[in-house]
């Protein structure tokens, strides 16, 4: 085994499409800049700790661990993991699907290997579900591609890397509750149980503005990705999976000058993204009204390393 090994991954963010993607309709993510790295090291495990070598209560982690280490040839029981992450967990910024694929790539390293792209979006999606139950799979496609995309799920997922006019300065905004997809995507299923035709008319909808948002991304349109922004928040709010606090977000963010901003991920709580005219401008309004705020930048895919 070499060690120490590292792997990193971004997070993620949903631009369009949300809940629309568990019905086989096309989303819009993007990788983030932003990451989690993991180093692996010699020691009693499978263990996973945090920064300064905090104890990971959560359980799922070491669990990630003992199943990557085994698929690269390496005995669990002898590695020890620390996790360092930018992303706040539980805000719909796909922390798990990068500490997943991070954990793949470090086990990689550590075996001497680099994993396929192709290998990872395989793996990340079975190892994904260790947290998520049935996910789409759109997080750990957004960590191992790392830049914007257009996702359809399936076995395996339709990918389209999007090329960007230029990089995309999006605004993450978050509010204080925390949230579950696991609630919002069955409150999701039983409303389409409950009315397929209305729902089906929103998920069409939403498709439409997949393809709008993919040509204002291709243009670098910063205005009319803003439009489809606030058409997607619209039918999430239909979809009863925004909240009084997101609304607030979306309308603060709208007020200080935003083309348009919506939840991003599975809604309930979480984070609201929102484009405009000058982001570093639009985050500090929002900071100045006691909102937490950043800025990230959007990149094309890269092409896979040789
Ligand atoms: O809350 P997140 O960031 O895990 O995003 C969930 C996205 C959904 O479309 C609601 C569910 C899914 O599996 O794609």
């Amino acid at each position: 085994m070499r060690v120490p090994a590292r792997g990193q991954a971004g997070g993620k963010v949903i631009l369009l499409g949300e809940h629309v993607v568990v019905y086989d309709r096309p989303a819009l993510a993007s990788g983030l800049p932003l990451g989690l790295a993991v180093e692996l090291r010699p020691g009693p495990g499978p263990a996973v700790y945090g920064e300064g070598g905090v104890v990971v209560e959560d359980a799922r982690p070491a669990a990630v661990l003992e199943r990557a280490a085994t698929l690269f040839g390496l005995d669990p029981a002898a590695i020890v993991a620390e996790v360092r992450t930018q992303l706040p967990p539980g805000r719909g910024l796909g922390s798990s699907a990068a500490l997943v694929v991070a954990m793949l790539r470090a086990c990689a390293a550590a075996a001497g290997r680099r994993v396929q792209r192709d290998d990872e979006l395989a793996l990340g999606r079975q190892l994904e579900a260790m947290f998520h139950g049935t996910p789409s799979g759109i997080d750990p496609a957004a960590a191992a591609l790392g830049g914007c995309f257009r996702f359809v799920r399936g076995e395996p997922p339709a990918l389209t890397p999007i090329r960007l006019a230029a990089a995309l300065p999006l605004v993450v905004a978050f509010g204080d509750r925390p949230r579950s997809t696991q609630a919002t995507v069955a409150a999701v299923r039983e409303r389409w149980l409950a009315d397929r035709r209305g729902c089906e008319r929103l998920f069409d909808a939403v498709e439409a503005l997949v393809a709008r948002g993919v040509c204002a991304l291709e243009r670098g349109d910063l205005g009319a990705l803003g439009a489809c922004f606030a058409e997607n928040q619209a039918v999430l709010d239909e979809l009863g999976v925004s909240t009084p606090e997101i609304g607030g977000l979306v309308a603060r963010a709208r007020a200080a000058g935003a083309f348009g901003a919506k939840l991003t991920g599975g809604g309930g709580g979480g984070a609201v993204i929102a484009v405009g005219p000058d982001a570093p401008a639009l985050a500090a309004a929002l900071a100045r009204d006691g909102v937490r705020a950043f800025v990230v930048e959007l990149r094309s895919v890269q092409p896979e390393a040789g």
